[in-house]
C-alpha cells in the first residue's frame, strides 16, 4: 500500500467527478436542489433523525450549514492524515473545541481537564460551563484519576481532555494513561470520551489516536492551515464521537466554510514538508538559544529540554519535538518587550504554525486573562517570549535573535 504521505495529500478529490479538475472546485452555494420532492423529504427527515425516514438517494449536499462537497473533501483529507474514521471541520479551532464540549458533556457527564490548557479553552471550562449545568473538574495529574472518581464520589466523567505538548511551557501528559482508565470506568450506557487538542504537533508529528485517544481537536488556523490566512478548526476521530459533534454542529452552526475549506484543501497538500521542514530550522534555532548567555531558561517539547518523567512519555507518544519553544529573558516584561520590539525576521504576533517565524510575550498576550496564581504555578512569567519557527534560513533567525537578546 502506498505510503500516506503519497496519498493523504489528495485524499478527497476525484477529477472525474468535476469535469477532470484536477483540484476540488469551491461551491458557493447556500442550498442544493432536490431532484424530487420525496428525495427532499427523504433527506430533510434522515437529517433531523425522524422516525421511519426513507434512505435518501443521490448527491448528500442538502443545506450548506448541514454539508458542502467542498466541506465534505476537506474533512476526508483530515481524516486521511490523521488515519481517523471521520473528520469535522469548524469556523474556527474555539468552534471545534466548544462544539465538542457541548456534544460530550451535560450536567450528569462532568468535563474532566487537564491544565494548562489553550487560554480560551480554560476560560470556556472555567467561565462558562458551569454556568450551563456542566460540572468541571481539574485533573493535577493523570496517575490520579482514580483518587479522582473518589473524591467525585464515584460520579464518572464524559470527557476527560488534555493538550499535549501544554501551551507555552510544554507540559507532556500520557494520553495511554486516560485511554486505558476511560476503556476501564465506561459502560454501555455511558460512553466516555478522551479528547486531545493536538494543535501544537499536528497529524504528522502526534497521533494520538494510536494511543487510545476517542477524538482530536485542532486549530486549523495553525499548521493544518499554516499560512497565518484563515481561522479554522477541526475535530477528528473514531466514528460515534465525531457523529455527535457533528450533529451539535449542525445546531450550534459552526462549520467551515467552503472558501476556508479550499484553501484548507490546498494546505494539506504541503503538511508534511512544511512541518518537517520548520521542524529541521527549529532544531537549529533551538541549539543556538539552549546555551545562548542571555537566555535563563529554554523550553521547548525536544527530549533533550524535558524533565525525566517526561522525557519517557515524549518518545512513547510523539514523533518529533515540533517547531515552538519559550525562552526567559531577565529584566521581567521591560526586558522581554525590549527584545520582542528589536525582532526583525520573527513577527511580533500570537499564534503558530505558520509559514513566518511568529514571536509573542505570553503573559501579556495569549495569556493575560489566566490568574496571576495559575501563571505562576506553570512558570508563565514575566520575562518569558514564545517562538514559533517558520521556514526561513535558520541562520538568518539565529542572527535575528542574537541582535534582539542584545537588547538586554
Ligand atoms: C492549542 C490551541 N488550541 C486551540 C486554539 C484556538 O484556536 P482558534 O484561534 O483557531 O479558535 C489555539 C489558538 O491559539 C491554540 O493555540
Amino acid at each position: 500500500m502506498a505510503h500516506r504521505e503519497t496519498t493523504a495529500p489528495f485524499v478527497g478529490h476525484h477529477p472525474a467527478d468535476h469535469e477532470g479538475s484536477i483540484k476540488t472546485p469551491i461551491y458557493p452555494t447556500s442550498t442544493f436542489k432536490f431532484s424530487s420532492a420525496e428525495e427532499g423529504a427523504a433527506h430533510m427527515e434522515t437529517a433531523y433523525g425522524v422516525p421511519g425516514a426513507a434512505t435518501p438517494k443521490g448527491p448528500n449536499a442538502i443545506y450548506s450549514r448541514l454539508s458542502n462537497p467542498t466541506l465534505s473533501a476537506a474533512e476526508q483529507r483530515l481524516s486521511a492524515w490523521d488515519e481517523s474514521e471521520d473528520a469535522a471541520f469548524f469556523a474556527s479551532g474555539m468552534a471545534a473545541i466548544t462544539t465538542t464540549f457541548l456534544a460530550w458533556t451535560s450536567a450528569d457527564r462532568p468535563l474532566w481537564f487537564c491544565p494548562p490548557l489553550y487560554g480560551g479553552s480554560e476560560h470556556f471550562i472555567r467561565e462558562i460551563l458551569p454556568g450551563l449545568g456542566v460540572h468541571v473538574v481539574e485533573v493535577d495529574h493523570l496517575d490520579h484519576l482514580d483518587a479522582i472518581l473518589e473524591r467525585e464520589g464515584g460520579r464518572k466523567p464524559g470527557m476527560i481532555y488534555l493538550e499535549t505538548p501544554a501551551n507555552p511551557t510544554m507540559q507532556i501528559h500520557r494520553i495511554r494513561t486516560a485511554a486505558d482508565w476511560a476503556r476501564q470506568h465506561e459502560s454501555e450506557d455511558h460512553r466516555m470520551i478522551v479528547g486531545v487538542d493536538n494543535t501544537y504537533l499536528g497529524p504528522i508529528l502526534q497521533r494520538p489516536l494510536e494511543h487510545g485517544a476517542d477524538v482530536l481537536v485542532y486549530s486549523a488556523t495553525k499548521y493544518i492551515g499554516g499560512h497565518s490566512d484563515l481561522i479554522a478548526g477541526a475535530a477528528s476521530g473514531k466514528t460515534d464521537a465525531v457523529a455527535r459533534i457533528r450533529e451539535y454542529r449542525h445546531f450550534l452552526g459552526g462549520m467551515a466554510d467552503p472558501n476556508t475549506c479550499w484553501m484548507l484543501m490546498r494546505s494539506m497538500e504541503t503538511l508534511a514538508i512544511r512541518v518537517r521542514h520548520q521542524q529541521d530550522v527549529a532544531e537549529q534555532v533551538f541549539a543556538h538559544l539552549r546555551n545562548h548567555p542571555k537566555v535563563q531558561r529554554f523550553i521547548s517539547a525536544w527530549s533533550v529540554d524535558l524533565p525525566d518523567g517526561d522525557k519517557a512519555i515524549a518518545e512513547e507518544q510523539m514523533l518529533g519535538g515540533g517547531a515552538m519553544a519559550a525562552f526567559e529573558v531577565s529584566g521581567g516584561r521591560a526586558g522581554a518587550f525590549r527584545v520582542l520590539n528589536a525582532f526583525k525576521h520573527f513577527q511580533l504576533a500570537v499564534s503558530l504554525g505558520s509559514t513566518e517565524s511568529l514571536a509573542e510575550h505570553p503573559a501579556s498576550m495569549t495569556h493575560a486573562g489566566v490568574p496571576l496564581e495559575v501563571k505562576a504555578q506553570y512558570g508563565i512569567s514575566e520575562g518569558l517570549i514564545r517562538i514559533s519557527v517558520g521556514i526561513e534560513r535558520p541562520e538568518d533567525l539565529i542572527a535575528d535573535l542574537d541582535q534582539a537578546l542584545g537588547q538586554v
